[in-house]
């Protein structure tokens, strides 16, 4: 793995823009794998500024959501698609048909995974953003999934529900399941880019870098990526 230390959220949101940008610029019709979360906000925001720039175009790049809340669609707020929407798609001149996410509003989930797979199986990625979760799932690919895992249904971790219930009105509004991308779809992709920031995910920062590989701790798996590049601020790189 390639660790870069920055000083703060801020350097590790203008890094992770420059190496998303870097492989739309050598190829712009890229299939870019995207990820939600607080930690990719400022590197949404660093593309947008590059598109008003007129350094990068989304107008051919094509793009595969990580995850998706059960139940929640593009008229919930709180949902991964409105988020990516308002973050990022609408923003810059993407064409939505070739953005794509996990459809958490399907009348049956089993079959959208099934969807979702082989959609995955076609688009081969160039770079997969990654955030981390402070249990070390990756997605929401939750401790003790399979390696081999491909796209599947997730009953979320308690802590899970309680790190991302501040997006929420209520700690019970939170969905207690999601669809995400496997752990060997995540591995699929060609380069990995993971973005970690805060005192808070520093032992999971530790356990991915230098814990055993092991499915207690997801991300750990990407020790064994060919090209895997984490961006991590002063405070999540503390233990290392
Ligand atoms: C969430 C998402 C992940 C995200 C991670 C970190 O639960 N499912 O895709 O990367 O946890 O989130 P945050 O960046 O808000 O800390």
């Amino acid at each position: 793995m390639k660790i870069l230390i920055t000083k703060d959220y801020e350097e590790m949101s203008r890094k992770g823009a420059l190496l998303i940008s870097q492989t739309i610029k050598d190829n712009p019709c890229a299939v870019l794998g995207l990820a939600t979360g607080s930690t990719a906000i400022g590197t949404y925001a660093e593309l947008v500024k590059m598109y008003k720039n007129g350094e990068i175009s989304f107008k051919n790049v094509k793009t595969v959501n990580l995850d998706e809340y059960i139940g929640l669609g593009e008229e919930s707020t709180q949902s991964y698609v409105t988020f990516m929407r308002e973050n990022l798609f609408n923003l810059v001149d993407a064409d939505l048909k070739n953005t794509h996410l996990p459809n958490g509003t399907s009348d049956n989930a089993e079959e959208e995974c099934k969807r979702y797979s082989s959609l995955l199986c076609g688009l081969p990625r160039d770079i997969q953003l990654l955030g981390l979760g402070s249990n070390g799932h990756i997605g929401f690919n939750e401790p003790l999934t399979s390696f081999n895992s491909k796209t599947h249904v997730v009953e979320l971790a308690e802590s899970t529900v309680k790190d991302n219930s501040r997006l929420f009105a209520n700690a019970e509004d939170v969905p207690r399941r999601a669809i995400t991308m496997g752990i060997s779809e995540i591995m699929a992709a060609k380069r990995i880019l993971m973005l970690v920031s805060g005192a808070n995910k520093a032992k999971a920062v530790y356990n991915t870098v230098k814990g055993q590989i092991s499915e207690n701790c997801p991300a750990s798996i990407l020790q064994r990526h060919d090209d895997a590049v984490l961006v991590l601020d002063e405070a999540a790189a503390s233990l290392l």
